[in-house]
């Protein structure tokens, strides 16, 4: 199923310029039920709908979802806040079965492969990017800059896709930066199950919670490691002062490895697929994103250049759907582009 859906994406020609994603204010001062009306500015119910159908469609088997809609709806009931409120509101600007948004938020949080790197430069400035990778065109369409307002300023941002209430990708200024690569692929409905039985975060909205709470990369990098999630995942963290770099690969249940920058082995980079760092790398993303991170040299390091090396095919693919570069000691360098070509710089 995957594969089909891989090439049928991978036939389609994509051309024209890499582009600037918009960026939206959502305030957390709000009722969580009213926060996302910012969005309808930006995507229309039709386009939305349209686009949440198709993301849908191609994800989730027919029978699969037919079987699983009365389900998802009493698990709606079960939803934490302030996500269950989230989702309710986005239900209903977009005038869409709640079902639907909730089954959404699931089908984006088993389908992404990724490249994390963080990277610690001669200057001892620590940088961090990613690729997100998702065998859907539509998602190009649908991605976003967020800034998320606490009275009234921004209290972090992220990257994500209109209607999802999870962060993959995000940056609490002047104190961490965090992204989530994928482990090991479970059926979504499983992960459901999981989430509502074992009471466990989906792995997207611990992301933002850290955002939210943890003081600094310490802070982060415990609550990454800790909290249990209804699926495996690989964290990357980077903080604001030298050494502070780490891949954390999640079990469920707890940290399976704590992988940080290794100062006595030189390691000044580390490189995260979708793969456990210790074993082979079935596919050439890893090595190759080695290499150009080699090539540029600890020297060279900084946002440009970080962005080259996530450009570098195949780190940069046919399915990569947005390249993100950031700093937090620099946060304004925070930098999405919506991937049509890995040609591009910025
Ligand atoms: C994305 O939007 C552009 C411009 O509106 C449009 O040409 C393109 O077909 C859209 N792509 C998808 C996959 O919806
Ligand atoms: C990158 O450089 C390190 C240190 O010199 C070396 O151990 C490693 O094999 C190199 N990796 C690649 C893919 O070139």
């Amino acid at each position: 199923m995957q594969i089909l859906i891989f090439w049928a994406v991978v036939g389609v020609s994509v051309c024209g310029g890499s582009f600037s994603p918009p960026v939206v204010k959502i305030s957390l001062d709000e009722p969580a039920e009213q926060r996302w009306a910012p969005l309808l500015k930006i995507f229309g119910k039709d386009f939305l709908q349209k686009a949440a159908a198709d993301v849908i469609d191609t994800t989730v088997p027919k029978w699969v979802h037919l079987a699983i809609k009365p389900v998802v709806k009493a698990l709606e009931k079960y939803v934490p806040q302030p996500y269950a409120g989230e989702i309710r509101g986005m239900a209903s600007y977009y005038q869409s079965d709640i079902s639907d948004v909730v089954l959404l938020n699931f089908a984006y949080e088993v389908s992404a492969f990724c490249t994390s790197i963080v990277a610690q430069n001669s200057n001892g400035n620590i940088y961090h990017g990613r690729n997100l990778d998702y065998p859907h065109d539509v998602l190009k369409n649908l991605t976003l800059d967020i800034m998320f307002i606490k009275n009234g300023e921004v209290a972090y941002r992220g990257t994500s896709f209109a209607g999802y209430v999870g962060l993959w990708t995000g940056q609490s200024a002047n104190k961490f930066t965090v992204t989530g690569d994928q482990r090991n692929k479970g059926h979504w409905w499983e992960n459901v199950i999981s989430a509502f039985l074992l009471k466990s975060s989906p792995v997207s909205w611990l992301v933002r919670e850290t955002l939210e709470e943890a003081t600094d990369f310490q802070d982060a990098v415990q609550r990454l490691a800790k909290v249990p999630i209804i699926t495996d995942v690989y964290y990357i963290v980077g903080g604001v002062h030298p050494k502070e770099g780490v891949v954390i690969t999640r079990d469920r249940s707890g940290p399976a490895d704590i992988w940080p920058l290794d100062w006595t082995m030189g390691q000044w980079y580390l490189v995260e697929t979708n793969f456990d760092h210790w074993l082979p790398s079935p596919d050439h993303r890893r090595e190759t994103a080695m290499k150009a991170l080699n090539a540029t040299g600890q020297s060279n390091i900084n946002i440009r250049s970080l962005y080259q090396v996530l450009s570098v095919v195949p780190v940069c693919n046919s399915i990569t759907v947005y390249t993100t570069v950031m700093s937090a000691a620099s946060p304004a360098e925070y930098r999405t582009v919506v991937r049509t070509t890995c040609v591009d710089s910025i």
